[in-house]
């Protein structure tokens, strides 16, 4: 793994600035490195939690499903182990708040995210999928409908959907867990209008999340990449952004911006 390099040089991103605007219905995939300058750390590379502790076991849903009750305990007993004490804590750094910039001048179309921090929706993005949930909800495995975990009467284990009684689960999606229908569907049809995505923060070696970027790459769309490091995608990417989210989203924000405001004088 390379050193961190910050070398996102102006060109670059007066590039990537002009690729957004001229995209017709650009979108973001974002990733744990978005986080990262919030205090979460990233799962893969230097610092990640995989890379400390090993990839957790691919069947975390089917151990949940032979005993939720212990699944829930455990989930209740870890609110402050490595993972959980940063989410508590965190807040949207600059990166979350370029992107929802983005969006409020009309140029970002869809967000679609692999964190389950809360932080884009805290930021103000909203157009938004969370294709691998949110550690604030907690989910119905029957009818999919979700609630706040603070609403949760959690007197008996495990809890049931007060809609039709149906297990309920933190609406995290556990590994060998199917990405519920409603999000998976939602990202597809974004990616489908995609003719470019935004790659920031993410390593794109889960799917389906990148399957997504490389579907609109192959259908003759753009990729952008702002990433510490390199990525599995970085030599698909027609511009890769080297540097912190934090550092790099601000200033492509502020080439749009710019770049937006020549074109329309
Ligand atoms: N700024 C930008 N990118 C960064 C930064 C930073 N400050 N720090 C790290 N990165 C990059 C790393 O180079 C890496 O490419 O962020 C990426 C983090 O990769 P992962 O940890 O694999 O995170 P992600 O791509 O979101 O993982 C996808 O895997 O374990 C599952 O469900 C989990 O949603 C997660 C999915």
């Amino acid at each position: 793994m390379a050193e961190p390099t910050r070398s996102a040089g102006g060109a670059e991103i007066e590039r990537a600035a002009r690729l957004t605007l001229e995209a017709k219905y650009p979108i973001a995939l974002t990733g744990a490195g978005l986080s990262v300058e919030s205090g979460i750390p990233p799962f893969r590379g230097p610092g990640g939690l995989w890379t400390k502790y090993g990839e957790p076991p691919m069947n975390g849903f089917q151990l949940f499903l032979a005993d939720p009750k212990k699944g829930w305990e455990e989930r209740l007993r870890r609110r402050d182990d490595e993972l959980f004490a940063p989410l508590m804590r965190a807040r949207p750094n600059a990166g979350h708040l370029a992107l929802a910039e983005l969006e409020a001048i009309g140029v970002l179309r869809f967000v679609i995210t692999q964190n389950i921090d809360d932080l884009h929706r805290q930021a103000g993005q909203q157009a938004l999928a969370e294709i691998h949930g949110n550690f604030k909800l907690v989910r119905c495995l029957e009818c999919v409908s979700r609630f706040p975990f603070e609403e949760l009467a959690l007197e008996v284990l495990p809890p049931r959907c007060p809609r039709c009684e149906g297990l309920l689960k933190s609406d995290t999606v556990a590994f060998g867990e199917p990405i519920p229908a409603d999000v998976l569907a939602q990202c597809a049809e974004q990616a489908a209008h995609a003719d470019l995505v935004l790659l920031a923060g993410t390593s794109a070696t889960v799917y389906p999340a990148a399957g997504f970027a490389l579907e609109v790459k192959e259908r003759g769309g753009k990729l952008i990449e702002a990433n510490l490091y390199e990525s599995e995608l970085t030599a698909l990417c027609d511009v890769s952004l080297r540097g912190g989210a934090a550092d790099v989203l601000p200033r492509l924000k502020d080439a749009v911006s710019r770049q937006r405001r020549a074109a329309l004088s």
